[in-house]
């Protein structure tokens, strides 16, 4: 069935308690239910009580304390029904039972390593008992959890702790949480286990005292201080930059290794992936420890932005993930390097969501329709859900953007919100019309923006003329203008200040162009200009502009937006990665890695972090979608590869010579600017190796070797990866056996293994497949093998042969019945298959087809399979 955001109507009847009293078992939990249910007045009066459900077990009914008549409901594992529910407010006891040692799915109430814990967003809850499972009703929780005191030391759940105690004359013990702050079932959450603590007291602005803590496995609690570290931090920075406050006795963190996604933000008691949260130099990278960072602060910012105020429905999920992800990416940068941290960002937004909007699964940031929600919490929904609200603190400055959001956060508290109430927000403070903006939320695909400029040196003018179009996406064949920031600057051919006037041009700088095309005149420029356009990338745009090669590295060396100056050296080598790949007679010629030489000379050793963005070419994803169709990933692996080399090979001394500037520092420390000398030295070794591949060996060898942290010997491990041979072999052995006992240090083991750009790979994963540490029941496991083949190693996983499709399909239809959450996502794998070309085009879609002739498929595959296969 197919949900539709014009369909929405409000509940009929609203549950203002739920009262849970829950006994843990691993194979039989009861859970007893009682729901203060009263008629929405906002409803429809004497409808039918239709309570959501999903396999559960029903075991009894009563309403007002007496055992409901057999005929006057309905319970299937689906829904309980009560056809003539009284008219006024009335108490419903439920009692259901689950089996959370069975659950494979991972929603609702699960064991993870014999921990009970759960998930219950988008609609997990209705796994656990009856009820209202929808974002629009708000019920304040009281819950009661039981377990054998030998199985589940700790027990927790939402809000504070009111009391705990002995089941009398029994080996089994109970706590009782209650969360006095109204909200919906997909927030409510329980842990019970065996669960090490660490913790410490926070003072909120306003001076009262918050228990926070982190719960690990037992003998990990060493690897849970940097969470909770970022976590005071996280809560300091929400209270000093946007002035939110929390608002329980205590907030929890746990981890568990066995999660679907990264983790999750029930109200107090927030659930993590395991991956997210465990952190030590020998087993954490500095990658891993920057994602720790951004996760805990996410899903700590979303008690506000998307607890306090949470949706009205799912199509509003971009409500909460794109605010809150604007969120945490701001506190990354205020904790980090600003423009580095911009550049990543916008490495992964045009990874994953600029493929995503040009391919067969492309869809607005806030949809319209869905079949599987579940299948909605997307690259475009997260990531292009925080460049609109980006783009809306563009427009409206800093200042009107902060009374906004203080708008938003006073009107809106306590209710479930649409996207037009965050909106009307700051139409009221600004004053302005943002009727037509609010397409970016409605408007799938990737705008171009095609510019053109004129200089007239006789006359001292300068003109930009822009133009905008967007390609159709999946049901939506026409597309309308947007309105687009463009943050922009005007550099002079020797690098010098260029005095001019234009008359649309605000004061720091910022152009807005709205309709489909546009044109920007300056006056007085006395020399020709280098314009320097979408600065901070300003807009989620693809720009196609003809500068010459060399006023782009005039900007890399002169540009004051350091956004800019590192986008300058990837456009340069983008245009010469998609010509080598296109034709591969061509020599790579030598500007280029003079141009990034001379670059390292002036500015190499200044930001060790920068320089690693700038060292980076750009990947082949962004190669194949610059290419757009038939394309072919082995011709842009060689060309990357061979672009690569010409790098090493010419910047070879000048790399050694950095590596040297930068050596490794006795004592490990995860902050950026030690990372950013790390970043640097790998980003080195990574281009020695390619243009000198036994001299590379030699180097990664050694650094693997001597290496005091995980950066380092995983960053040596991936070079040697790349070189085939007998060190590489062997050095992969000793890793696996090093780490043998650390799931978290094989999942990275299986992940480069299983991106290895070579015909033998496909073997490998298979018999990595049967390594006793992989398991499919294992969501980490499957992401970091299958997942890293299918989405970052494009010429083996789109193996013309059909070899690579063939391997995910079966792995798709291998957790289609254990786990249809994670199968759909494995299945997203397939998402740029139409630009491939012809005979791959024709392999993927018969293993697609493959899948949708299966039996017995999930909702969530077959969503993403027929989306996958509709004709454009
Ligand atoms: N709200 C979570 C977040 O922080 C994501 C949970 C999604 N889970 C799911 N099964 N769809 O982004
Ligand atoms: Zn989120």
């Amino acid at each position: 069935t197919i949900t539709r955001l014009e369909d929405y109507r409000p509940p009929d009847y609203l549950i203002d308690t739920v009262e849970l009293d829950i006994r843990l078992d691993p194979a039989a939990t009861r859970i007893r239910s009682v729901l203060k249910i009263r008629p929405n007045p906002a409803g429809r009066s004497g409808a039918p009580l239709v309570l959501d459900g999903d396999e559960l077990l029903f075991h009894g009914l009563a309403v007002d304390g007496e055992p409901a008549p057999p005929d006057s409901y309905e319970a299937t594992p689906e829904a309980l029904t009560l056809r003539e529910p009284p008219a006024g407010p009335f108490a419903l006891t439920v009692d259901t039972e689950v089996n959370p040692s069975a659950n494979t799915k991972l929603m609702g109430l699960y064991r993870s390593n014999g921990v009970y814990c759960t998930q219950c967003e988008a609609d997990g809850f209705r796994r656990i008992s009856y009820l209202l499972d929808r974002p629009d009703v708000l019920s304040v929780y009281t819950t009661r959890i039981e377990a054998e005191r030998e199985e589940a030391p700790v027990l927790l759940g939402n809000g504070n702790l009111r009391e705990t105690g002995e089941v009398e004359g029994t080996t089994r013990h109970f706590a009782v949480w209650h969360d006095p702050h109204p909200k919906p079932a997909y927030l409510f959450a329980v842990v019970g286990g065996d669960l090490a603590r660490t913790a410490k007291t926070f003072r909120t602005m306003s001076g009262r005292e918050v228990e926070i803590a982190v719960y690990v496995e037992p003998g990990k609690e060493d690897r849970s201080h940097y969470a909770l570290d970022a976590l005071e931090r996280s809560m300091r920075w929400d209270e000093r930059v946007f002035g939110r406050e929390y608002d329980l006795d205590v907030f929890n963190v746990v981890a568990v290794s066995d999660f679907n996604m990264g983790a999750m933000e029930n109200k107090g008691l927030n659930i993590f992936n395991d991956k997210y949260v465990l952190a030590s130099p020998d087993t954490a990278t500095d990658a891993d420890y920057a994602n720790i960072e951004a996760v805990i602060a996410h899903e700590y910012f979303h008690n506000w932005t998307g607890n306090r105020i949470t949706c009205r429905d799912w199509f509003q999920l971009c409500l909460k993930e794109g605010l809150t992800v604007f969120r945490d990416q701001e506190f990354s940068s205020d904790e980090r390097s600003r423009a580095v941290h911009r550049i990543a960002e916008v490495r992964t937004l045009r990874a994953r969501q600029f493929a995503e909007d040009a391919g067969p699964l492309a869809h607005p940031v806030r949809p319209t329709r869905y079949r599987e929600i579940n299948n909605f919490y997307t690259a475009t929904v997260y990531e292009k859900g925080a460049e609109i609200v980006r783009m809306l603190k563009t427009l409206l400055g800093d200042a009107t953007f902060a009374r906004g959001m203080e708008r938003y956060f006073e009107r809106c508290d306590g209710t479930a919100a649409t996207v037009e109430d965050f909106l009307d927000c700051f139409a009221e403070v600004s004053g302005r019309d943002l009727g037509h903006f609010k397409r970016w939320y409605e408007q799938a695909g990737t705008p171009t923006v095609t510019v053109g400029t004129a200089y007239d040196p006789q006359a001292g003018t300068y003109r930009l003329d822009f133009r905008q179009e967007t390609a159709p996406t999946p049901g939506q064949p026409d597309k309308a203008p947007l309105v687009i920031p463009v943050l922009l600057g005007l550099v002079a051919e020797d690098g010098g200040r260029l005095d001019c006037v234009s008359n649309n041009l605000r004061e720091d700088g910022l152009f807005v162009l709205e309709s489909a095309t546009d044109s920007l005149s300056f006056e007085g420029v006395r020399s020709r200009p280098v314009p320097s356009l979408f600065r901070g990338f300003s807009a989620p745009v693809r720009v196609e502009l003809d500068l010459p090669d060399s006023d782009l590295l005039t900007l890399l060396r002169h540009d004051t937006d350091p956004f800019n100056r590192w986008q300058s050296a990837q456009t340069v080598a983008l245009r010469l990665l998609t010509a080598l790949a296109r034709d591969p007679s061509q020599a790579p010629r030598d500007e280029f890695p003079d141009a990034i030489g001379a670059f390292l000379d002036r500015s190499g050793r200044h930001d060790p972090a920068f320089t690693a963005m700038v060292l980076a070419l750009p990947g082949e994803t962004e190669i194949a979608q610059e290419i757009g169709r038939d394309v072919d990933p082995d011709a842009v692996h060689a060309a990357r590869d061979r672009m690569k080399a010409a790098l090493g090979h010419r910047l070879g001394e000048r790399l050694r010579s950095l590596r040297d500037a930068f050596p490794p520092e006795d004592r490990y420390s995860p902050d950026a600017a030690s990372a950013g000398r790390r970043a640097l030295r790998n980003a080195a070794l990574d281009l020695i190796a390619a243009g000198d591949p036994a001299g590379g060996e030699r180097l990664a060898a050694e650094q693997f070797e001597r290496a005091t942290n995980m950066t380092d010997r995983l960053a040596a491990l991936v070079t040697l990866s790349l070189i085939p041979g007998e060190v590489r072999e062997t050095t992969l052995a000793r890793f696996g056996e090093l780490y043998a006992a650390e799931p978290l240090v094989l999942d990275k083991w299986f992940a480069l293994q299983a991106a290895i750009p070579e015909e033998g790979t496909l073997a490998r994963v298979r018999e990595l497949m049967n390594h006793p540490a992989f398991a499919f029941s294992n969501p980490n496991r499957v992401r970091s093998l299958i997942g890293s083949f299918a989405m970052a190693n494009p010429t083996q996983f789109h193996r013309e042969d059909g070899a690579g499709y063939a391997l995910l399909a079966e792995a798709v239809l291998a957790l289609n019945g254990t786990n249809p959450q994670i199968a759909a996502r494995l299945l997203t794998g397939f998402g740029t298959w139409r630009s491939m070309n012809a005979p791959r085009r024709a392999q993927a879609q018969a293993a697609l087809e493959r899948i949708a002739g299966a039996p017995n498929l999930s909702p969530d595959v077959l969503d993403i399979v027929q989306r996958s296969l509709a004709p454009t």
